[in-house]
């Protein structure tokens, strides 16, 4: 029977001899030291500590030796292991201060540096009139309304109490979509948003719609067969022209400046009773010395603005409100119009020629 290999030499097993032992540890260090980035760092942990480095098949081969053995040799190898972790995890904190030490500088931005940003386009000075417009009347508590610009002929003639017959008809040329017997246009005013509102609302009403409106004109200076308008509605219990007349006037202010208001002529609308032709007061001149020089308003002191009135009872009818309990107010007003003269522009055609040169000179850059 042999007893136990007490003769049995630890140095003899090549990787666990002090000198082996050591050399893997100088290469595992040198190695880490070496390192550039956590990249490389990462490959030296799987060379230098990984499942198959070196120090980790020599850690391996302790238990083969005998038991007396193995305390010496476990603790070389304990001691060299944990002095390449540690130099790894020291080298690890290293390099990743480093990197987020280089990230900060190269992923610095200069905002003082000039861009290469190219011009894409501006929003549309009308788009931006017609937000302005509606910003104003949402913070006197109105809602704003819309409706289709290809609409039917009844809401945009017959509710608003111009029958087929009426002779107001002619005054907006129409475009008509084809087949004719379809009774759909291509809306002539914003009007129609009134009939559309009451007919799905309940009063009070309190609204503002501003659109795209179409006519047969002919293109010029001052006519384009699109334009825009704004129309405002008002239907509640004891609605007077007073409260038309007062709207208007904070409306023209608000627009225009300070102290401008308005002025009513008599007028005709049929959906109106009464009528009136709103006037502004001359921005430029405001009536005064320089009236009669004044080019805004060509010595008028006034400027036409746009038509309003009273809600006619029959259109209230039409609309499934009843007159007896309520009254209303209305107004329409031409946006591209106020556009003009407030920039002092003669000419309406650069607003729908898309030249971005002259939209930038009003709007603001996307
Ligand atoms: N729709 C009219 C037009 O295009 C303008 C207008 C006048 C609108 C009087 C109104 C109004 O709401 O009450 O000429």
């Amino acid at each position: 029977m042999s007893g136990p290999n007490t003769d049995y030499d630890p140095v003899e097993v090549t990787p666990l001899k002090a000198d082996q032992v050591e050399a893997m540890r100088e290469a595992a260090l040198t190695a880490i030291a070496d390192a550039a980035d956590l990249e490389a760092l990462k490959q030296v942990r799987l060379d230098h500590a990984g499942d198959r480095s070196p120090i980790a098949l020599a850690n391996r081969e302790i238990g083969a030796l005998p038991p007396q053995a193995r305390k010496e040799a476990g603790q070389r190898v304990g001691q060299a292991r944990g002095a390449i972790n540690q130099a790894i995890a020291a080298r690890q904190a290293v390099l990743e201060a480093e990197h987020e030490e280089r990230m900060l500088v190269e992923e610095t931005v200069d905002v003082s540096l000039p861009t290469t940003r190219r011009r894409r386009g501006g929003r549309h000075p009308l788009t931006l009139q017609s937000e302005l417009i509606a910003d104003l009347f949402v913070a006197m508590g109105y809602e704003v309304a819309e409706g289709p610009v290809v609409e039917a002929e009844w809401l945009n003639f017959d509710a608003l109490n111009l029958g087929p017959d009426h002779p107001a008809r002619t005054m907006q040329d129409t475009f008509w979509t084809e087949p004719a017997d379809d009774h759909v246009v291509l809306r002539t005013q914003t009007s129609p948003v009134q009939a559309r509102t009451m007919l799905t609302r309940t009063p009070p009403i309190y609204v503002v719609c501003p659109g795209r409106v179409f006519r047969t004109d002919e293109y010029d200076a001052t006519h384009s067969p699109m334009f825009h308008q704004v129309e405002g509605l008002v239907v509640d219990e004891g609605i007077t022209m007073a409260h038309l007349k007062g709207t208007l006037d904070h409306f023209a202010s608000q627009l225009f400046g300070d102290g401008i208001t308005t002025r009513f002529r008599p007028s005709y609308f049929p959906f109106t009773e009464p009528s009136a032709e709103v006037d502004v007061k001359c921005f430029v001149c405001r009536g005064g010395e320089g009236v009669a020089e004044c080019r805004t308003c060509r010595g008028e002191g006034w400027i036409e603005w746009g038509g309003c009135g009273v809600v006619n009872p029959r259109v209230l009818v039409a609309c499934g409100v009843d007159p007896e309990v309520y009254s209303g107010f209305a107004f329409g007003m031409g946006i591209d119009r106020s556009f003009m003269f407030r920039h002092d522009l003669e000419d309406l055609r650069p607003l729908f020629e898309g030249d971005v040169r002259f939209s930038s000179a009003f709007g603001t850059e996307i």
